[in-house]
């Protein structure tokens, strides 16, 4: 048992504050607590952040319910939400949203205080987390608002992973990282994911990530899901163009080599290593060709 949404719908108030926008409509969704590794894509505006907010009881259903482990989460009021906090972190797509003690340490340690542990267990917690996500020691007392918008990134994830929660969920965790911060905290949440058992959730825009970690993919389009089902079945899916979704650049990279160089090679490779080795033997068996005269 992990998070069910039955028929779930989200609304917020418009401006005009008398009409409702649906930023989210009639979710059906059934997430387990173990071996997942879920990606939730879909273009800007398409409901990804307002579905996520729900999986921890940030945002509650405006009709519909949630179950979230024992606990069902209904419309209006909800109370003593501690314990869902504590089995489901959530990562803000916007980590200034997070942060907010005077140093990145305290801030770190808040969670573990706040869910009961003594201040030097929180400490300890605090640190394993922090070394994790390879946050610099220097700046464990610096403000968290004086950091880059990477190392509050980092932070904000320290802050979840010294909860130690059942479920991670992370709003777009590599954006605003350079390219090796961003593949290290990706190979983090994978090894966590594997050497745990535990279900991860990441909403991303970069279908490279999708294709080289997902399991499975969620895929959001004004408000609805329009496809939940392996990354594989996803990129070869008839109704691919009106995902807004890009390729992998293995896929593309492939596509070129296959129209280009006129190689007969398989196009559904979901990253470089697979690529390189149909190229090899691609060439082998025309080498061989060649050979054999
Ligand atoms: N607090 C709010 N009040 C009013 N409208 C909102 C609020 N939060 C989100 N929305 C609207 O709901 C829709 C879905 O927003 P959401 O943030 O879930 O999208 P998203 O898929 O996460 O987009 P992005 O990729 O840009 O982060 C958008 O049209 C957004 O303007
Ligand atoms: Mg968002």
């Amino acid at each position: 048992m992990g998070i069910k949404f039955s028929e779930v719908t989200h609304t917020f108030k418009n401006p005009d504050g008398k009409t409702r926008f649906i930023a989210m409509e009639n979710i059906n969704l059934d997430i387990n607590d173990d071996s997942e590794f879920l990606m939730v894509c879909g273009h800007t505006g398409s409901g990804k952040s307002t579905l996520i907010q729900h999986m921890n009881a940030l945002l509650f259903p405006t009709s519909g319910k949630l179950d979230i482990f024992d606990r069902v989460i209904k419309p209006k009021r909800n109370r003593k939400l501690n314990e869902i906090r504590k089995q489901v972190g959530l990562v803000f797509q916007f980590p200034e949203y997070q942060l907010f003690d005077e140093t990145v340490l305290k801030d770190v340690m808040f969670g573990p205080i706040n869910f009961g542990l003594k201040k030097e267990e929180a400490k300890e917690k605090a640190i394993k987390a922090l070394q994790m996500v390879g946050f610099e020691e220097s700046l464990y007392d610096q403000s968290p608002f004086r950091l880059s918008g990477g190392q509050m990134k980092k932070a904000s994830i320290a802050g979840i992973l010294a909860l130690e929660p059942k479920i991670i969920v992370l709003d777009e965790p590599t954006r605003g990282l350079d390219p090796q911060s961003s593949a290290e905290v990706m190979e983090l949440f994978d090894k966590i994911h594997k050497e745990y058992n535990k279900t991860i959730i990441v909403i991303t825009h970069d279908m490279d990530i999708v294709s080289k970690y997902a399991k499975r993919v969620v895929v959001l389009n004004e408000g609805k899901i329009v496809y939940d089902g392996s990354k594989e079945a996803l990129f070869t899916n008839k109704d691919f163009d009106s995902f807004h979704l890009d390729y992998p650049s293995s896929m593309k990279l492939a596509k070129k080599i296959k129209d280009e160089m006129n190689l007969d090679i398989n196009t559904n490779v979901f990253t470089l290593e697979e690529l390189m080795d149909e190229f090899i033997s691609s060439f082998i068996f025309f080498a061989s060709f060649i050979l054999e005269g």
